[in-house]
């Protein structure tokens, strides 16, 4: 571990710790572009960072970790690089499958899956099935995602169900992030101050960190620095 990465952990406040954290992994493009190579380099180095970050937070005892993966409106993207990210997934879920077993770690995912390949649908299966009886990090991927879509999903299954009240708590158990809890932080990395469409219900009242730093570039360092400014935070949830 570097001096640098000690002496930021040693600052943390281990009780306050954010239960749920939430990324959206951001400038891939940016940074393969900056070293002159095809975006799909940047996506492959940003599977580098989601490994560390995965790790970290497992050690840290986060409860959960959504990572937004791919959102509704990537589809729109050059048809080579939506394969390029399918295929990553598919190898990343692969290669990290015995040492996500290994560290506890549990996979779910949010999002409309049932627009993935097959391939891609029976890695995640296999994998989550792999996974299921581990207690620790709960890793949430969020794929074929959009905060829409999740809530008119979760009103069509409601008035489907022929619920005639709805409160907060049954909307929230009908959204694809059901039984987690909100996010109490939520980090985007390149820059970029918007949700794009991420845990719009979810993040009412998370504490927001956005970085410079784009996200191939994100490892522990910039995590803990993250962590650090969110314990800064007074979190008065509409109170005094
Ligand atoms: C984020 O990086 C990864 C995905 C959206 C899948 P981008 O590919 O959006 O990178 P930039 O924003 O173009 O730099
Ligand atoms: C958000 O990033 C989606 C993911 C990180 C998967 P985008 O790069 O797609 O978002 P915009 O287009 O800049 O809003
Ligand atoms: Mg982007």
């Amino acid at each position: 571990m570097s001096s640098r990465e000690e002496e930021l952990l040693r600052r943390l406040d281990r009780k306050k710790i954010p239960r749920h954290i939430a990324v959206i992994m951001d400038g891939n493009g940016r940074w393969a572009r900056q070293r002159g190579f095809p975006r799909l380099v940047g996506h492959t180095a940003g599977a580098k960072s989601v490994r560390e970050i995965v790790r970290a937070c497992g050690e840290l005892g986060v409860h959960a970790l959504t990572l937004y993966a791919f959102s509704t409106e990537n589809w729109v993207r050059p048809a080579a690089e939506v394969k390029g990210l399918m295929k990553l997934l598919v190898r990343t879920l692969q290669r990290e499958a015995e040492e996500l077993e290994r560290s506890g770690v549990r996979l779910r995912t949010i999002g409309d899956i049932s627009a993935l390949s097959q391939t891609v649908r029976d890695e995640l299966g296999r994998v989550v099935g792999q996974l299921k009886d581990n207690r620790g990090l709960i890793l949430n991927l969020a794929l074929n995602y959009g905060g829409r879509q999740e809530i008119l999903q979760a009103v069509r299954s409601l008035l489907r169900e022929n619920v005639k009240q709805v409160d907060e708590d049954i909307l929230s158990e009908h959204l694809d992030t059901a039984g987690l809890p909100d996010p109490d932080l939520l980090i985007r990395t390149s820059g970029e101050f918007r949700l794009s469409n991420f845990l719009l219900w979810q993040c009412a009242y998370t504490e927001l960190y956005v970085t410079k730093t784009l996200w191939p570039d994100f490892r522990r360092v910039h995590l803990y620095e993250a962590l650090l400014d969110y314990q800064t935070r007074e979190r008065r949830f509409g109170g005094v």
